[in-house]
């Protein structure tokens, strides 16, 4: 008996170890695409001067902003058509999709760089590293982490989905390296973080901002914490941040054997307005942890 599950298991493992030899030679073939934007960008000088992030989920801050002035417009230049009090009821969610639009617009053009800096805070940086940014977007967080191993790595992986940043890219994350001088130590790589194109062990830091909300189901962040330890080597440290689903996130990685993961409440004004506007709903948490030795 125990002799039949050992060799499942070992058919298993085998045959986990053959797809993720084929998902990354399969990956490879069309990694010379990003080799070459890559070369273009660190030959060719941008004509930008400031790093540009972009702003997030832009469709909704439109949605919102349209939504409020509805509501305002209604509220305000239809004064007949409805008793005093749903007019000051319409007036106040005009006033709450302004607020949210405003919120979302402060994180992404502060807040961000805040969560950012938390993240790259809670490793203890020896400058040698090689790092995964999982869902880089445009670079945020692999652009300043690149700057934390001068003598590492930084690699950004993502399926770059264009309604989750304005101009999501992968040309926008090298542009932005080279525009902060790391470019050589900077790689994109096309691939979605449920299945990451890397080999198990590649990686002394895995990184990731804002990504865990964009899965869909409990499955996708079993297999999303599953893929990061798989790729991180032993003793390699994982920190991320997201609003939502990071209590599962901790207990998947502590069932998976991360033993020291944990999540850490993230203050700041943009976290604790956050807060505020969506009925608190909306708490952004640090999760850490490190990979057994
Ligand atoms: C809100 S953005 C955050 C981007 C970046 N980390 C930052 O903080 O600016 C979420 C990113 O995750 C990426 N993403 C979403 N689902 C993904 C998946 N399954 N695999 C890889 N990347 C994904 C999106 O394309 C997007 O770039």
């Amino acid at each position: 008996m125990t002799g039949g599950i050992e060799s499942a298991t070992s058919v298993f493992a085998c045959r986990l170890r053959l797809e993720c030899h084929v998902n990354v030679s399969r990956h490879r073939e069309n990694q010379g695409d990003f080799e070459a934007l890559a070369d273009r960008h660190r030959r060719k000088p941008t004509m930008k001067k400031v790093a540009d992030y972009g702003i997030d989920s832009p469709f909704m801050v439109i949605s919102e902003v349209v939504l409020g002035v509805l509501f305002l417009a209604i509220s305000f230049l239809l004064p007949h058509a409805f008793p005093v009090y749903i007019r000051w009821v319409g007036v106040a969610i005009g006033i709450g999709f302004i607020a949210m639009a405003a919120c979302m617009l402060l994180y992404s053009t502060y807040g961000k760089l805040a969560v950012r800096n938390t993240i790259l805070d809670s490793i203890s940086w020896k400058g040698d590293e090689r790092v995964l940014d999982i869902g880089c977007g445009r670079g945020l967080l692999l652009v300043a982490a690149a700057k934390h191993v001068p003598d590492g790595s930084a690699v950004g992986v993502d399926v770059w989905n264009r309604g989750a940043i304005m101009g999501n890219s992968a040309s926008a994350a090298l542009e932005t390296a080279a525009l902060e001088g790391v470019a050589s130590r900077v790689r994109v790589e096309e691939g979605d973080a449920r299945q990451l194109p890397f080999l198990a062990g590649s990686f002394d830091v895995v990184l990731s901002n804002f990504v865990v909300h964009d899965l869909n189901t409990a499955h996708d962040r079993e297999q999303m914490m599953s893929e990061a330890l798989r790729i991180l080597r032993p003793g390699g440290h994982l920190a991320f941040v997201d609003f939502m689903f990071t209590d599962h996130c901790v207990e998947i990685l502590r069932r998976q054997g991360m033993n020291d993961a944990r999540r850490t409440r993230i203050a700041g004004f943009s976290s604790w307005l956050g807060t505020v506007l969506m009925l608190s709903t909306f708490q952004m948490y640090l999760v850490t942890g490190s990979k057994e030795a």
